[in-house]
């Protein structure tokens, strides 16, 4: 089976890089993207722009931010994420690409230097103009005692989750990993993305085409499946838990 020759080529890496979409954390109760009741069929996007111009749009942003509180808050790593982990304890995973903002790769045990989060993080917030990081309790204190969302108390610039929205520059040193994580490696796993987003969906293809095996993990076919060397179109934690270890 699938799952079988995975377990084979696992195996026979030396150098494994996972690369992950929303897919992975569903079975912790955090929706995806593009599935039925995904975030993109709930809402519109707020590009960087519309944040950056528009104090509706900020508070939009953290409202929407804030109703998901809960669901980030009690989520949990799911068998896909400790499976990631127990590779990477094994020593056959130098470092993951990811593209969530959950948090949970670090919660299931990666280092935080050795997470590599394309599109940032959602369980903290940044001052877009310097930087600064704010905990999200102190955006929600501000935002409800203001009824709008705060601007950075160093340089009055807004304050937004560590996340990079469309039309946000990448971060570059995360970008450069990747590209060198995705060269170095000679097993590439894409697991629960639909592949769609670039330039992170490129990093599948950069690592096929320098040489590594690639297997795509998703319920759904996606536009890269005709390069894979396997492709498992399964529940992501029926196909990783039977590689969950110690
Ligand atoms: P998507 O929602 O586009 O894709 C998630 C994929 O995972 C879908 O193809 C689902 O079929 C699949 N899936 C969901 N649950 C699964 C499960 N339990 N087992 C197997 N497959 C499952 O999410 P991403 O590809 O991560 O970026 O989205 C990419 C980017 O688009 C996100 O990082 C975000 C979004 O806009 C930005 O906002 C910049
Ligand atoms: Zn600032």
């Amino acid at each position: 089976s699938g799952v079988e020759r995975l377990g084979d080529m696992i195996a026979e890496a030396k150098i494994i890089v996972p690369f992950t979409g929303a897919g992975i954390s569903t079975e912790c109760g955090i929706p995806d993207f593009r599935s039925p009741g995904g975030i993109w069929t709930r809402y519109r996007p707020i590009e960087f722009s519309e944040f950056v111009a528009s104090q509706d749009a900020r508070d939009e942003s953290w409202r929407r931010r804030f109703a998901m509180e809960e669901v980030f808050a009690a989520a949990k790593p799911g068998r896909g994420h400790r499976a990631l982990a127990s590779l990477y304890r094994a020593g056959k995973v130098p470092a993951l690409i990811t593209q969530n903002i959950d948090n949970l790769h670090q919660a299931s045990g990666f280092a935080p230097e050795h997470v590599i989060e394309l599109h940032g993080n959602t369980t903290y917030a940044r001052c877009i103009g310097c930087g600064k990081a704010y905990q999200l309790a102190w955006v929600k204190q501000r935002f409800d005692d203001d009824g709008a969302a705060p601007n950075c108390t160093l340089c009055d610039e807004p304050v937004k989750t560590a996340t990079i929205s469309f039309g946000q520059m990448m971060p570059e040193d995360e970008m450069q990993r990747a590209t060198a994580l995705s060269q170095a490696c000679d097993l590439f796993i894409a697991i629960g993305s639909s592949l769609v987003v670039w330039p992170a969906a490129g990093f599948p293809m950069m690592a096929k085409n320098a040489g590594a095996r690639l297997v795509i993990i998703n319920r759904e076919p996606t536009d890269q499946d005709d390069i894979a060397d396997l492709v498992i179109r399964h529940d992501i934690g029926d196909a990783l838990g039977p590689f969950v270890g110690n």
